[in-house]
């Protein structure tokens, strides 16, 4: 977990069965463990000049706590809200409450998958989705972060 650069913070939130990844059905969410995706995340990071920190949590209110601990020492937020995602008002209310730039990013696309995934509760308080691409969504997620926070801050 990298702090170089003060100026671009951001945590990484995982969701339940997120922590099976490699193990859990490997044809729809890739062999790669969640431990390989963050070094994948930390790797970028570095790139970017940005910090990060990386949670995983099967529990809603933990994601939810963490989501309010953000503020203050984040300024943006990704979060795979696995399952969550379908069912959570009290995740989408915390992001909407701490008011920090957002990106929901699922391995899948849950738009081509059974038709209960293709609602989400969170993507109308976050600035953007991605689906589908798999780990780079964490990627590109941080790098649109860094470009709206860097816009935000020359306000
Ligand atoms: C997921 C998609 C969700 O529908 C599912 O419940 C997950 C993973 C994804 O990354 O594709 O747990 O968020």
């Amino acid at each position: 977990v990298s702090e170089k650069n003060r100026d671009f913070n951001f945590i990484v939130l995982n969701g339940p069965n997120l922590n099976l990844l490699g193990l859990r059905e490997p044809d729809v969410y890739g062999n790669l463990t969640l431990d390989k995706i963050n070094e994948l995340v930390i790797a970028e990071a570095d790139v970017l000049g940005v910090g990060v920190d990386l949670y995983q949590s099967n529990h809603e209110g933990a994601l939810v706590d963490k989501i309010q601990d953000a503020l203050g020492k984040f300024n943006a937020i990704i979060i795979n809200p696995g399952a969550y995602t379908h069912t959570s008002v009290a995740i989408r209310d915390a992001i909407k409450g701490v008011g920090l730039p957002c990106v929901e990013v699922h391995l899948s696309n849950i738009y081509a998958r059974e038709a209960f995934r293709s609602h989400s509760y969170i993507s109308p308080v976050c600035v953007g989705q991605i689906a589908g691409l798999g780990y780079m969504g964490y990627l590109l997620a941080m790098r649109g972060l860094k470009e709206i926070v860097s816009k935000s801050k020359s306000h």
